[in-house]
């Protein structure tokens, strides 16, 4: 039987009947039928190798299925036909170069390996209390001295008194943003406010309230230096600073963060409450709402699709098309929301948090997910999860061995939650598989974690997963 990752939505065997590949050079068919443009047809027959789609996307993807059969099969492939089309319309995979950075090279590599999963989208998060990533022409300070740190106190194995810093050049963005474009990746950037901007008020501190001198953070956890919204200044800065960012990322989306925002500074922060009073806001969720509404609208004009965490619901009254990340969600806004019409995307700390070891989440964990069963949310709810997104924080990731070693397989999981219809999982026959493609991508020099680790029990699991929590256990997060 023929099992890939993602397994495609029909697979038709000639059983026992296998052609060479090299045999035959590819021939495309163009279909001038309105379908799905990301659906594709491939025959792989006795007399030659035919890909039928109706846009470049899905050619593209015909490829991709092509290219793990040769991997699983060699040069001998299996006569079959094979019909495909995605599940979800946003497939995403998340990673996380503040806290600390990946190179140009390493980041291609976790790129090339997540189209051939049938991902589509990067998010890519770039700025955040540990570090500024991006060069910008309009403030070259905050890149100068907001993309270093005075040194690393990750939890317990990461501690070191050597700054630490760096950040991706214009070039370098454009380099990914291209790269991805060939690969029919659209790339989310991440400007992540109100909160998780020490660096930026390290560098601007007179957008916070009271204007204190403010570090870049060397540690994880969540930090009470926030962007105060009654400063006009800030609006001005983050204006300019997407306004510079939408044109390195032409993409459809753009992330806006909204997460974790302590709000103790605006209480008593004259120019935070003034500006509650002269809009007529009675709480701390109305001013965080003001300040997203406004900052989305900014991008929603340059014609953007404006994501945030689902934090960003708060105050109840979020601008339309906004749409929703949802990770951690204990009132159910987020499910609200979808039930009211607004679209989402499942991104739910447990499982699909990736820097968690596999002793917490483990691979069968992960596989087992279904996007849409979320407490409470309706038919009509569901229709609104346009996908899914697996992100990878990097508090405590400061290698690409461990970054692949995170991901890979638990992606393969992710991807088939996001492509592949419930009826054609099966955790049996994806573990199997998983087998080949981590083989196939270790010949590659990609360190997946090997089947031993996938899904650990015992002792040895239960250590691990107590080491890994106590890195939050003074900050939290
Ligand atoms: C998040 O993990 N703070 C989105
Ligand atoms: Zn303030």
């Amino acid at each position: 039987m023929i099992r890939l990752i993602p397994q495609p939505l029909s697979v038709t065997e000639n059983t026992g009947a296998f052609v060479k590949a090299s045999d035959f050079t590819v021939t495309r068919k163009t279909l001038s039928v309105k379908q799905c443009d990301e659906s594709y047809s491939l025959y792989i027959k006795a007399d030659g190798i035919t890909i039928c789609a109706s846009s470049e996307k899905g050619f593209f993807y015909a490829e991709k299925t092509l290219e793990q059969i040769i991997s699983f099969y060699g040069d001998l492939i299996p006569v079959c036909t094979i019909n495909d089309s995605p599940r979800f319309e946003y497939r995403g995979f998340m990673i996380d170069c503040a806290r600390h950075m990946f190179s140009v090279d390493e980041l291609k590599k976790m790129i090339d390996v997540a189209a051939s999963l049938k991902f589509n989208r990067f998010h890519w998060h770039l700025a955040d209390d540990q570090g500024f990533r991006i060069e910008l022409k309009c403030y070259p300070e905050l890149t100068r001295l907001g993309s270093v740190r005075a040194g690393d106190r990750f939890g317990k194995n990461l501690q070191s008194d050597k700054p630490y810093g760096g950040f991706y050049t214009q070039k370098e963005i454009s380099e990914i943003v291209d790269f991805c474009r060939k690969r029919f990746i659209d790339v989310i950037p991440e400007l992540d406010v109100p909160g998780h901007s020490s660096a930026l008020l390290h560098v601007f501190p007179e957008l916070g309230c009271g204007g204190k001198n403010v570090s870049v953070k060397m540690s994880n956890g969540i930090f009470k230096d926030v962007l105060c919204v009654g400063e006009e200044k800030t609006e001005t800065v983050i204006r300019n600073i997407v306004s510079e960012l939408c044109e390195l990322f032409p993409g459809e989306y753009f992330h806006i963060g909204g997460d974790e925002v302590p709000r103790d500074n605006w209480k008593n922060c004259p120019k935070c409450r003034s500006l509650a009073e002269s809009a007529g806001i009675h709480d701390l969720d109305g001013l965080q709402q003001l300040f997203i509404n406004s900052v989305a609208a900014f991008l929603q004009e340059k014609g953007k699709t404006v994501i945030g965490w689902n934090e960003c619901l708060k105050g109840g009254k979020l601008n339309g098309g906004m749409v929703i990340e949802r990770w951690l969600d204990p009132k159910g806004l987020a499910v609200k929301a979808a039930n009211n019409g607004r679209k989402i995307i499942a991104a739910p700390l447990k499982p699909y948090y990736a820097d968690y070891p596999y002793a917490i989440y483990s691979l069968k964990e992960v596989y087992l997910y279904e996007p849409t069963d979320i407490k409470g949310l309706t038919e009509s709810g569901k229709e609104n999860v346009i996908g899914t997104e697996s992100p990878i924080w990097t508090e405590f990731i400061n290698s690409c061995a461990s970054l692949e070693a995170h991901c890979f397989p638990r992606w393969f999981a992710v991807a088939e939650s996001a492509w592949s219809i419930p009826e054609n999982k099966s955790y049996r026959e994806f573990a199997s598989a998983s087998v080949k493609l981590c083989e196939a991508l270790h010949s590659r020099g990609i360190n997946c974690t090997l089947p031993s680790g996938w899904n650990p029990t015992g002792l040895k699991s239960l250590c691990e997963s107590a080491a890994f929590l106590s890195n939050f256990s003074t900050t939290g997060k």
